[in-house]
Formats: C-alpha cells, sequence, structure tokens
C-alpha cells in the first residue's frame, strides 16, 4: 500500500493533490478542518469540496484534524507509517489581510503547522517525499522595488533588467522586506522545510507559488484572485480594485498544472529544493487585463470600483521564472493559460454562484 498525506484536502491545490494521486492508486489520507470558513466566512467553505472527495474515491480517507494539533496528526501518521509515500502539506492560512487580525492563529497553522508535519514524516516515514507549498510572498515586498513601466493596462519590468525576460528567480532575497505576518510565517515554514532537508537529508520541496488558480477554488475577497473575479463578474458583485491603477500584473498558474509537478518530483525526488511556480510568461495578466477576458467570458460588463490605497505587502508585478523546474524536470509543460483558467472558472461555477 502506497499513502499519500495531503493536507488541506478541501482547498484548491490539496482537492486537485487528491484527483491526481488517487488516480495513481494511492490511498488517500486528506486531512482538512475546515478552517477556510472560519477565516474568510461560510461562503469560503471547503466541506463540499471534501464530501464531493469522499463520493468520488473510495480510497479517500478523510481526517478532520486540526495541523496544530499534534497528538492527533501523530495518531494518523502511527497508523500509516512507513506506508506513507509521500506528504502533499497545503493546508494554510492563506491571506495577507486576515493574518495580521489574529497572529498567533495565522503562524500556529503556517509555521507550527508545517513543523509539525516534518517532524511526523521524520519520525514515521522518513524517505517519504514531501512537498511544501510556500508562496512568492516570502520574497516580501522586494519586487515592488524593480524598475517598472507604466503601459496601458499593465506594469511591466524595465527590459534591459535580468528578470524582465523570463521573471523573478529563487535567487531573489528573502531577508530585509516587508512581507507581511503572513509572508513572515510562511517564510518561517519554507526555511524550516529546506532545513529538514538539508540537516535531515529528507526528500522534500519547496513551491513558492504565484497566484494558484482553478474552479474548485472557494473564492473569497481576500483570497482566490481569479475565481472570486470570475463570481463577481458572474453575479454582478461589486469588485474592488486596491490601488496601483488596477494595472499589478500577477501570473496564474492552474491546480492541475501545479499537482502535475508535484507528481514529477514524486518520481524523481531531490532534496531541499526551492522552485518559483506560477504561470510564468506563459499564462499571467494585470487586474484590468483579466477584468476585460472575464467581461468578454461572461458577456456583461462588470460592476468594479477602484481603491486608491494598495493592500499592504501587495505586489506590483510578479512573474514567476521557473526555468530552474523545468530544468529539473523537463517532461513538465503547461496544459493550461489564462484564457483557458479563466473559461473553465466560468464553467466551473456557472450554476454555483
Ligand atoms: N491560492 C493561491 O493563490 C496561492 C498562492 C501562493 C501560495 N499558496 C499556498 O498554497 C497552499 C494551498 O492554497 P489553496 O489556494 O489551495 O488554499 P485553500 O484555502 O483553498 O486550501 C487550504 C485548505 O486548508 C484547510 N486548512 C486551513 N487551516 C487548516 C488547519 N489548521 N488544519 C487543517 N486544515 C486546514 C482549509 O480548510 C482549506 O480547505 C497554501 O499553503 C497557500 O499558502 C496559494
Amino acid at each position: 500500500m502506497s499513502v499519500a498525506i495531503i493536507t488541506g484536502s478541501g482547498g484548491l491545490i490539496g482537492s486537485a493533490s487528491v484527483r491526481r494521486f488517487a488516480k495513481e492508486n494511492f490511498t488517500i489520507v486528506g486531512i482538512d478542518n475546515d478552517f477556510r470558513s472560519y477565516f474568510f466566512g461560510e461562503e469560503a467553505s471547503t466541506r463540499w469540496s471534501v464530501e464531493k472527495l469522499k463520493e468520488e474515491f473510495s480510497n479517500y480517507h478523510h481526517y478532520n484534524v486540526d495541523i496544530r494539533d499534534y497528538n492527533e496528526l501523530e495518531k494518523i501518521f502511527n497508523e500509516y507509517q512507513k506506508d506513507i509515500s509521500i506528504v502533499i502539506h497545503t493546508a494554510a492560512q492563506p491571506s495577507h489581510d486576515w493574518a495580521a487580525k489574529e497572529p498567533f492563529t495565522d503562524f500556529g497553522v503556517n509555521a507550527l503547522g508545517t513543523l509539525n508535519l516534518l517532524e511526523l514524516t521524520r519520525k514515521y516515514a522518513i524517505h517519504a517525499v514531501f512537498i511544501f507549498t510556500s508562496t512568492n510572498k516570502v520574497y516580501g515586498d522586494l519586487p515592488n522595488f524593480l524598475p517598472l513601466i507604466e503601459q496601458e493596462t499593465r506594469w511591466e519590468v524595465e527590459p534591459s533588467h535580468p528578470w524582465a525576460r523570463y521573471g523573478i528567480d529563487e535567487t531573489m532575497s528573502i531577508d530585509q522586506s516587508q512581507h507581511s505576518i503572513f509572508g513572515a510565517s510562511k517564510v518561517a515554514a519554507d526555511v524550516m522545510t529546506q532545513e529538514y532537508g538539508r540537516y535531515f537529508g529528507m526528500k522534500t520541496a519547496i513551491f513558492r507559488g504565484g497566484c494558484l488558480t482553478g474552479p474548485q477554488h472557494a473564492g473569497a475577497e481576500l483570497h482566490g484572485f481569479l475565481a472570486y473575479l470570475m463570481k463577481c463578474a458572474m453575479t454582478g458583485r461589486e469588485y474592488r480594485i486596491y490601488g496601483y491603477k488596477g494595472k499589478q500584473v500577477r501570473d496564474n498558474i492552474h491546480a492541475n498544472d501545479l499537482v502535475e509537478c508535484f507528481w514529477e518530483v514524486y518520481k524523481s525526488p531531490r532534496v531541499a529544493e526551492v522552485y518559483n511556480i506560477g504561470g510564468s510568461r506563459h499564462s499571467n495578466c494585470s487586474l484590468l487585463e483579466a477584468i476585460k477576458m472575464s467581461e468578454e467570458i461572461v458577456g456583461k460588463k462588470m460592476n468594479y470600483v477602484y481603491v486608491d490605497q494598495p493592500r499592504r505587502g501587495d505586489h506590483i508585478w510578479w512573474i514567476s521564472d521557473v526555468r530552474k523546474f523545468q530544468n529539473h524536470y523537463p517532461q513538465w509543460k503547461y496544459k493550461y493559460d489564462i484564457r483557458k483558467i479563466l473559461e473553465e472558472i466560468y464553467y466551473g461555477l456557472k450554476g454555483r454562484v
């Protein structure tokens, strides 16, 4: 028996991981306590997603456990022990703005929760692959100090800059910038995951994501950019753009493309690798561009307002350079670009909003 432990299994990336690894006949152990509804309210609950997984896969076993609770987690690791061949850790408090409200909760989930899982993996299944979904927010607001130029619908990096062509690579410093409370708790988890690789020789891989997206996202204003934007486009709900003239750029990767990265790592793991991952130059947009595309797909004008105050720690321009991952795993390819992602979210949300 090969067991995949997937934390945050009801969430966007967790549920896509369940589907991908269930297909490969793993016994899936999903851990999710629907904390997303505590963070962002009932509309962001992922309970429906867990129910669907239970219906879809007889090899899916759900545990309604909080990853801050070491003792409860230990019971799970103890049950499966050396059968555990991969841990995909996606459970998190994922929002900048929310983190400042309850720093202890944020740090408890993001940093302590990650340490719990690393330590239990070391204790019960040291040979398992351990994947951690970090974030590009570990770079703090350093990207905002790149030489930016304003274009009609987006900010861009001065073309002569080394990161202009392919995006930002992993050599950017994660030190001495403003991260937000959320960014700082993710830094702690990111560095600890690296350390369990370097120090204990565990097969850890860290993915520093740009915007991760897909129709499974329970989009809320504070998290789930494209899913929430599309929800507003479809329902007529007011969408608020915060600062930077709506020209801030994000790269967007579909959850299925990301979990394909996990599968590649599983097949050929390395130790303590860090990857920037996102849509790269292949799939990115500014807010204004995303609004325009959504209007075209939905077939009506969006109801949006501009708030002349950027979110703290928000990036003005972020595009991931994914070439390090592509060099290590050349068989991995994108299946989605921004238009295809938005269309899929639209069809996914139809009937649900
Ligand atoms: N979505 C993005 O744009 C994005 C970007 C960069 C990084 N990330 C990171 O990727 C990971 C997955 O993101 P996502 O968009 O799938 O998030 P998500 O919110 O959709 O899913 C996370 C799941 O974890 C669960 N959870 C939260 N706290 C928990 C706890 N204490 N115990 C058990 N379960 C808990 C939630 O209920 C939710 O179902 C997170 O680590 C996030 O920080 C996401």
